[in-house]
């Protein structure tokens, strides 16, 4: 076995350890990494380790932690029920070059995987969907579904509470860390709305590749906050930069309609901007819990069926600008992990990983 780990309280020590090979007990079986995606996304995973319990999903020896992905594996070996060997998988992985789980409701389309040290954890990322009966997979957008799925998921949720909440209509909505992948889906699905007015909020270096989108009404750099005229707005904050947080408030005050907090790309200045803020309370928006509300309001399949509906679109015009990075192996991980966590990795482009 092979694992790329992080040092949990210092995100920039990282080392790739080899340990033995697995014995399988009965009721589990044995995944074989093949490739995941690797953006800002993932190095949120690792900040909000200990906080939101992601270094939970998979355990490594004391100190040092898996940091998620999302990606594809193969059933190496199965001592499961309806889990067969061959079988192709999309799910939340390690970078790792196995992962032992115990598939539990094993179907057709996929498993759970009912390890007890995942049980208590959001039931989205406990999910492996068999490629074969997955809505959302296409044989040649694997890439694409790798990086981007868990996003576009979380951005048609953004949209749709947005909608739900009469707030697409409020004025503008400005999305910060813009050229993220997040803000990108999430700009997408407004965009298809009547009478949308979308800002982007980005920095100086993301802000040629965000007008070239052409998805966005207006591109506003972050130190030009003020430039803006002040009317009611929605924010929706994927940067998670306490300093800009606090200079969007202040500049709006109560006229702010309202403040979502989806991402931490700035994930080195959240402590800035201390102290009371003007304005609405941001409001914390966290994917699993929208997907809890939706599949009791719409059935599970239901969801899946809208968002596949939305999702294949968007595939189709992210294809048109997206730049796969490819790396193999373990060091390739490493170096494209320290680049994203550096911020070194151009907005039009993103990691592909195959161990
Ligand atoms: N709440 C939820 O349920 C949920 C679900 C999914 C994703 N998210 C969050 O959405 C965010 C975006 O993820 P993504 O994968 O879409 O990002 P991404 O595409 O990898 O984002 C790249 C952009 O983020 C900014 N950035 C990245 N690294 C940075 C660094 N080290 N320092 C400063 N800026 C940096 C830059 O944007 P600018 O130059 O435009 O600032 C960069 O162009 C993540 O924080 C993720 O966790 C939240």
């Amino acid at each position: 076995m092979t694992d790329f780990l992080v040092k949990r309280d210092d995100l920039r020590e990282c080392r790739i350890a080899e340990s033995e090979a697995i014995e399988l007990e009965p009721g589990q079986a044995l995944l074989r990494v093949d490739t995941f995606g690797l953006t800002a996304n993932n190095v949120t995973y690792a900040v909000m380790g200990e906080a939101m319990s992601y270094w939970n999903f998979f355990p490594a020896e004391d100190g040092w932690g898996r940091v998620p992905m999302w990606g594809f594996a193969e059933v190496e070996r199965s001592e499961a029920e309806g889990v067969e060997p061959g079988t192709r998988l999309y799910g939340y992985l390690p970078p790792s070059s196995h992962l032992v789980v115990a598939p539990a409701r094993a179907a057709e389309r996929g498993f759970v995987d009912a390890s007890p040290h995942r049980v208590a954890l959001p039931p989205v990322y406990n999910r492996y969907a068999a490629t074969a009966a997955d809505p959302f997979y296409r044989p040649d957008t694997e890439e694409i579904q790798m990086l981007l799925r868990p996003l576009f998921y979380t951005s048609f949720l953004v949209d749709d509470q947005l909608a739900d909440e009469a707030l697409v209509s409020r004025g503008p909505i400005l999305i910060s860390s813009a050229s993220s992948k997040t803000a990108i889906a999430a700009a997408f699905m407004l965009a298809q709305r009547e009478g949308v007015e979308l800002v982007a909020l980005t920095s100086p270096r993301s802000a040629e590749f965000v007008e070239e989108l052409e998805l966005y009404g207006r591109t506003v750099t972050y130190e030009a906050i003020d430039s803006l005229e002040r009317e009611p707005a929605t924010y929706i904050d994927v940067a998670g930069d306490g300093e800009l947080r606090r200079a969007v408030h202040s500049h709006f005050g109560d006229a702010l309609a309202y403040s979502m907090a989806v991402g931490l790309t700035h994930w080195e200045e959240l402590g800035g901007g201390e102290g009371e803020l003007p304005g609405p309370r941001p409001v914390f928006f966290f994917a699993p819990d929208r997907i809890t509300k939706r599949s009791a309001d719409w059935g599970g399949a239901g969801l899946e069926r809208r968002v596949a509906d939305a999702w294949h679109p968007f595939c189709e015009w992210t294809a048109g600008w997206l730049e796969v990075i490819l790396g193999h192996g373990f060091e390739a991980v490493r170096d494209a992990y320290l680049d994203v966590l550096e911020g070194r990795v151009a907005p039009r482009a993103a990691h592909v990983l195959t161990v």
